[in-house]
C-alpha cells in the first residue's frame, strides 16, 4: 500500500506556521466574509452555518500547501475547480473571495513575507480562475 508522504519542513505549510496558522487564516477569512458587507454576495452563497467550512478549508489548504493530506484522503479525486462548477461565480464575487483571503493572510500569517505573498497570489489566481 502506498505510504503517505512525510511532512517536509520546507513546505509553505510548515514555513507559515503549520496547522494553527491555517486554522487561523480560515477563521479570519470566514469572520471577514460574515461581518464585512463588502462580501455580502459571497456570504449569501454559503450555508447559514459556516462551521463546516471553517473545518474544511484549512484542511484543504494544509494539504495543498504541503502539509497533512487528510482532506485529500477523505475526498479522493475531488478537484477544487470542479467542486465549484455548480456555483455561479462571476468576476465580482471571485474578487470578493480573493480580497477576503488576502486580508485574512495579511492579518494572521504575515511571515515570512515572501511565503505569505506567494500563497496569497496563488489563491487569488485560483479564485479568479473560478470566475466567469
Ligand atoms: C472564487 C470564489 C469562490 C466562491 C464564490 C466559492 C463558494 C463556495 C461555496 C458556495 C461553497 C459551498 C459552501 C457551503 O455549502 O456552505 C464552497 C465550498 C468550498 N470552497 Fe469555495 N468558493 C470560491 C473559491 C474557493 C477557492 C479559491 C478555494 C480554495 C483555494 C475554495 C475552497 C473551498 C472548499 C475547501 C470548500 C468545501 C469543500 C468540501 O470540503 O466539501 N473556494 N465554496
Amino acid at each position: 500500500m502506498e505510504q503517505p508522504a512525510p511532512a517536509l519542513p520546507n513546505t509553505p505549510f510548515h514555513r507559515l506556521g503549520g496547522a494553527p496558522i491555517f486554522e487561523a487564516i480560515a477563521n479570519r477569512f470566514y469572520d471577514l466574509m460574515d461581518e464585512d458587507p463588502a462580501y455580502a454576495r459571497l456570504r449569501a452563497m454559503h450555508a447559514a452555518d459556516l462551521d463546516p467550512m471553517r473545518r474544511s478549508l484549512p484542511r484543504f489548504l494544509a494539504g495543498w500547501a504541503g502539509g497533512p493530506r487528510d482532506w485529500f484522503e477523505a475526498n479522493p479525486g475531488r478537484c477544487m475547480m470542479s467542486l465549484h462548477k455548480p456555483f455561479t461565480i462571476d468576476h465580482a464575487v471571485a474578487g470578493q473571495w480573493a480580497e477576503a483571503m488576502q486580508r485574512a493572510i495579511a492579518d494572521v500569517a504575515p511571515e515570512p513575507a515572501d511565503m505569505a505573498k506567494a500563497m496569497g497570489d496563488v489563491l487569488v489566481d485560483m479564485a479568479r480562475g473560478m470566475g466567469r
